[in-house]
């Protein structure tokens, strides 16, 4: 089974979306761990909770510093953790760019109305102004605009005769607590599915100097225009049920070096003959600097002169 992704709960109150996330995290199979739970608020009652449940916590106070630099302590901290993926919830904190380029793709926020209706505080008072007869959540991809980006999941609740904000509330947390666990387990695993994992090697991968794609013999490979094969992507190649990239190194030594270090990560790829390739394990949560730097040493040892002579 592959490893579970390790997600940070940013939160700044009662934190039951967290409790959610937590407990859904315990169920048999969930696909995800909280490893830990943050907060811009030392009094924030949820860090208490997750304390209790042996979660480990931090909490920064924001106050006196700037966004930008506020925001890189909470980044630093998740990454001590270890963080894969960060779920926002009930973080009333906006973010500095810096932070969002930082994690993109990897943060996922919760919002109590049915995105694009309603952004930002005071909902359910929007909800009730605007007559509206059903509301609900969002879960969606954080991007640097408030309350927007991809929208992965709603819940809808009806509006009834009679509510208010309060009543809103309680409704509309029901649907967040069956909602979020769900859609972050979904989110997780899609970043595991062999589409995403090409989807996200193709980004890098093209995006060398004078790199192209092209199929050869099955997969998809990466190559130098007019030039040579730097990089593979192999899904289930020959039945070997693993999703892999397959890159070039600089020959027998380099591979049996990096298979020695880590053989769970790396391995010899069947059918490359002695010609210096090693395989990387795309399925347990890669380092992606790693495969990054991988990549452009690969390319460099394939790219004629003329481009190798390239600064990037
Ligand atoms: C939730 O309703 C969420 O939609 C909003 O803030 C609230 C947080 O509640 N962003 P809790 O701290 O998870 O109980």
């Amino acid at each position: 089974m592959p490893e579970k992704a390790r997600v940070g709960v940013l939160i700044s109150g009662r934190g039951s979306n967290m409790a959610a996330l937590l407990y859904a995290s315990r169920l048999y199979d969930c696909p995800y761990e909280i490893v830990v739970v943050g907060s811009n608020d030392p009094d924030a009652a949820g860090l208490a909770l997750a304390a209790a449940e042996g979660v480990p916590t931090f909490a920064h106070s924001h106050k006196g510093l700037k966004r930008a630099e506020f925001d890189a302590i909470i980044t630093r901290e998740l990454e001590q953790a270890g963080v894969t993926h960060i779920a926002l919830a009930g973080y009333m904190r906006l973010l500095s760019a810096e932070f969002v380029t930082h994690w993109q793709g990897r943060c996922l926020n919760i919002h109590p109305s049915l995105l694009p209706k309603h952004k930002g505080l005071h909902t359910h008072e929007a909800v009730l102004a605007a007559g509206e007869a059903e509301t609900g959540c969002t879960i969606h991809i954080v991007t640097p605009e408030l309350d927007d980006g991809p929208i992965l999941g709603q819940a809808r609740i009806k509006v009834l005769p009679g509510d208010t904000p309060d009543s809103l509330t309680v409704r509309v947390q029901y649907a967040e607590h069956q909602l979020y666990p769900r859609v972050l387990a979904d989110f997780v695993s899609a970043d595991q599915r062999p589409e995403a994992l090409l989807t996200r090697v193709r980004g890098l991968a093209l995006n060398l100097p004078a790199a192209a794609e092209k199929l050869s013999h099955g997969s998809p490979g990466f190559f130098i225009e007019g030039g040579k094969f730097f990089a593979y992507f192999s899904e289930n190649h020959h039945g070997d049920g693993i999703t892999a990239l397959l890159l070039k190194v600089s020959g027998l030594d380099e591979a049996a070096m990096l298979i020695e270090q880590d053989p769970d990560r790396f391995f010899r790829p069947k059918y490359f003959g002695p010609a210096g390739w090693v395989g990387v394990v795309l399925t347990d949560g890669p380092d992606w600097a790693m495969i990054e730097a991988m990549l452009s040493a690969a390319w460099r040892l394939c790219a004629p002169k003329r481009l190798a002579m390239l600064p990037f």
